[in-house]
């Protein structure tokens, strides 16, 4: 939905050697993920991290799928959402029947709405989460069209999973749920809505869905977008959930690339000038001030989404910091953590954390993949001229 910026940008104190390097870690992370993308398509989230193995998101896939768009590899990005695609449509009766009791006196419990990941197998996992999330199917309706449309692929394939991540968000869009973080279940999160009105507004832009269907879907993005000015701003900006005045690192998505407001308009500056204040130290990006998971270190993935959003708003000197940040918090080997110890908000949770789950997941598919958005917005993937050695 954005496109890399046509003006010179690389930055002057760039040697040609740190260029190389960017350029490596772009081969890198798409070696990372495709070598561990499953047999049916899966992008597992990662899988040496012992709370994740075995499982792979709609959300973490849907931003590494499209950063492998990006990066042209056309069969893998293909690949994961047939299995996003083969999830959806086995659940077909599931959501039926949850469609049905929507508006009734016996509504669906948190238990029983879809779950938020998935086996490798898209079956339905065993061990206790934080299941009900909305966002991962607003973000796949958003990467499966905007991957379609890039590469000219026929949409078929695609389309029933398509009707049901539809109506599946139709009837639910305003339900309180977990948020990108798996966190506070009594919440209407503001990323989570932008997700759903960003995946609803490219099918109804795409033109797949019939009259009656993109009515609804019209119908939701203008709920959302009216429930989100009048409880989910404060100061001017993009609020965490509605009726607080915190940020989260995740609101620059509702500008770039969900498009919940416009990348030019007074909130979505304001939004990205709070996110930066308030959660970006050095580069890195916090997901918010009360983060206390490993002790709430720095996300590559939230940095890489900041830069993305102020290349778009054309601050391609700030947007080549965060890469370069990223860059140098990668390992020796290529491999992204999903965040670094840096600069931790709560130091002393972060052993309770390694206690229980071990060291932080590594390599995040999800980080390699923003790395690819990023590198692309800034020219990476596919160079030009002012940028060569
Ligand atoms: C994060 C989620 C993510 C999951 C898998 C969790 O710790 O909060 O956003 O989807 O890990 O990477």
């Amino acid at each position: 939905m954005t496109s890399a910026p046509t003006a010179p940008t690389r930055p002057a104190d760039l040697t040609d050697d740190e260029l190389a390097r960017l350029r490596a870690l772009t081969v890198r992370s798409h070696a990372i993920i495709t070598a561990v993308q499953q047999p049916g398509g899966a992008y597992p989230a990662c899988t040496s991290f012992s709370a994740y193995a075995g499982y792979a998101w709609f959300r973490d896939g849907s931003f590494t799928a499209e950063g492998i768009s990006r990066f042209g590899d056309v069969a893998s990005a293909d690949a994961f959402h047939d299995w996003c695609a083969a999830v959806l449509t086995s659940r077909a009766d599931t959501v039926a029947d949850l469609l049905r009791r929507a508006d009734t006196h016996d509504p669906p419990t948190v238990a029983e709405m879809l779950p938020t990941r998935f086996t490798y197998t898209g079956d339905t996992g065993q061990d206790p989460w934080w299941d009900f999330q909305t966002d991962g199917y607003g973000m796949w309706l958003w990467a499966v069209l905007t991957h379609a449309d890039r590469h000219q692929r026929p949409l078929d394939r695609w389309l029933p999973a398509i009707g049901i991540a539809v109506d599946y968000l139709c009837a639910f869009w305003d339900r309180p749920c977990y948020d990108w973080w798996e966190e506070h279940l009594e919440h209407r999160h503001v990323s989570t809505l932008a997700a759903i009105a960003g995946g609803l507004s490219c099918v109804v832009d795409s033109g797949p869905l019939d009259e009656e269907r993109a009515a609804r879907a019209r119908q939701a993005v203008t709920g959302i977008r009216s429930l989100v000015a009048s409880q989910g701003t404060a100061d001017g900006h993009l609020t965490k959930w509605l009726g607080t005045d915190a940020v989260d690192g995740s609101l620059p998505a509702a500008i770039v690339p969900f498009g919940l407001v416009p990348h030019d308009s007074p909130v979505a500056g304001a939004t990205l000038a709070a996110v930066q204040r308030d959660l970006d130290v050095g580069g890195g990006v916090h997901r918010f001030r009360a983060d206390v998971f490993y002790g709430g270190g720095q996300w590559l993935l939230l940095s890489a989404l900041l830069g993305w959003n102020l290349a778009a708003a054309g601050d391609t000197t700030s947007a080549w910091r965060h890469l370069r940040w990223i860059a140098a918090h990668a390992g020796a080997d290529g491999q992204m953590p999903e965040q670094v110890p840096d600069h931790l908000l709560y130091p002393q949770h972060r052993q309770e954390w390694v206690e229980q789950w071990g060291p932080v997941a590594t390599p995040l598919l999800w980080s390699h993949g923003m790395y690819l958005i990023l590198a692309d917005e800034l020219g990476l993937l596919h160079p030009r001229p002012q940028d060569q050695p």
